[in-house]
């Protein structure tokens, strides 16, 4: 299959590949998406094949607004009003009760909750508006891989197994949206995104819990994406909580060790090595997925030191992508 490259001029040839039931990839402030009509199960289900997704892992409904939303959810509690008030469009999922027979059994992965998203771009507003429908917005990535912040990285997963992508060039938040359910007495946070869950708190005028991503191999996570691996690289990765440490940690391309950081000029290392995370937190949410990229698929690189952030709730979106590429391991000074 050719997988065509559309500008923004060209809305109404994706807009009518995805009617057909066709997959088109979209861009959002986050990540890009991987878009099907989500009222057609064959369209859907064919997003899982191309993703290599487990079944089981539910998808994300993309709406142009509010409006279009509450035909697929079965309220929209007061909470939900709050937050869409303040927040959409913009980087926030909500998980709400979905429905009954509105939407396909593959879509919710045959949950009674589904979560709905409503993207701040102005290209994907036109594309859903136009279509009239939403359409399932999973991360445009090879499952397991880091979600896609260009057009080129979704080329590079999925070309010959998608009809087409929306060049909307590079995204501007660079990490996925954060994830609230309201679907429970006490919101929770399902998934830290640029949406602090103090700003959550404050919005809704109560507290929210955080989930701690954690989970025992007989749970069954909340958010079933949390149990499988994730923007992982070929190579292992390690977080060097400390910025300090890595002026102790022997990079070479001998050894093919690099570094991904805020702080390349402290390391000694040739260029090669080094993927620079820019100057602060905000650039290095946007450059995260990026950078794991640049050090994929190289046999060469045998292990990927990146820079950790801690303290404020600012810091929990990159750190919790970080801590699933890095499948846990921290550099610890003997
Ligand atoms: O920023 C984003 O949210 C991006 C852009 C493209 O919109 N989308 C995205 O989708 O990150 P995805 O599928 O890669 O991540 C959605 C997460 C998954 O972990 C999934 O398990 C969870 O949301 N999820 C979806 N529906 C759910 C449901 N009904 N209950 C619990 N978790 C759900
Ligand atoms: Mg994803």
């Amino acid at each position: 299959m050719e997988t065509k490259i559309f500008s923004q001029d060209q809305i109404d040839d994706a807009v009518k590949l995805l009617a057909e039931g066709k997959l088109v990839a979209f861009p959002t402030e986050t990540v890009y998406g991987l878009g099907a009509i989500a009222t057609n199960e064959k369209a859907v289900k064919n997003v899982y094949v191309a993703k290599g997704r487990p079944s089981d892992n539910p998808l994300i409904v993309t709406v142009s607004d509010a409006q279009m939303m509450s035909k697929y959810a079965k309220e929209v509690p007061e909470r939900a009003q709050k937050l869409i008030k303040k927040f959409w469009p913009g980087p926030l999922t909500l998980l709400l009760y979905v429905k009954p027979n509105s939407l396909p059994k593959a879509v919710t992965g045959g949950l009674d909750t589904v979560a709905f998203r409503c993207p701040n771009d102005a290209l994907t507003h036109e594309l859903i508006s136009k279509l009239g429908y939403p359409i399932v917005g999973p991360s445009a990535n090879t499952s397991t891989k880091p979600s896609p912040t260009t057009a080129q990285h979704v080329y590079h997963d999925l070309k010959g197994k998608i009809a087409g992508i929306i060049d909307g060039g590079p995204t501007e938040v660079g990490l996925e949206s954060t994830i609230i359910d309201l679907s429970v007495p006490t919101p929770v946070v399902l998934r830290p995104g640029a949406i602090t869950p103090e700003e959550l708190s404050n919005a809704l005028g109560e507290k929210v819990l955080i989930n701690s991503g954690k989970v025992s191999d007989k749970d069954v996570p909340k958010a079933p994406g949390m149990k499988y691996r994730h923007y992982a690289p070929s190579a292992p990765v390690v977080v060097v909580d400390d910025p300090q440490d890595f002026a102790n940690i022997e990079l070479t391309s001998a050894t093919g060790v690099m570094a991904l950081a805020t702080v390349l000029k402290k390391i000694k290392l040739p260029e090669v090595n080094k993927f620079n995370l820019g100057q602060n937190l905000t650039d290095a949410d946007h450059n995260l997925f990026g950078g794991l990229r640049y050090f994929d698929d190289k046999p060469e690189i045998k292990q990927i030191f990146v820079q950790g952030f801690n303290g404020s709730e600012d810091t929990l979106a990159y750190m919790n992508r970080l801590n699933k590429a890095a499948a846990g391991h921290h550099y610890m000074a003997k």
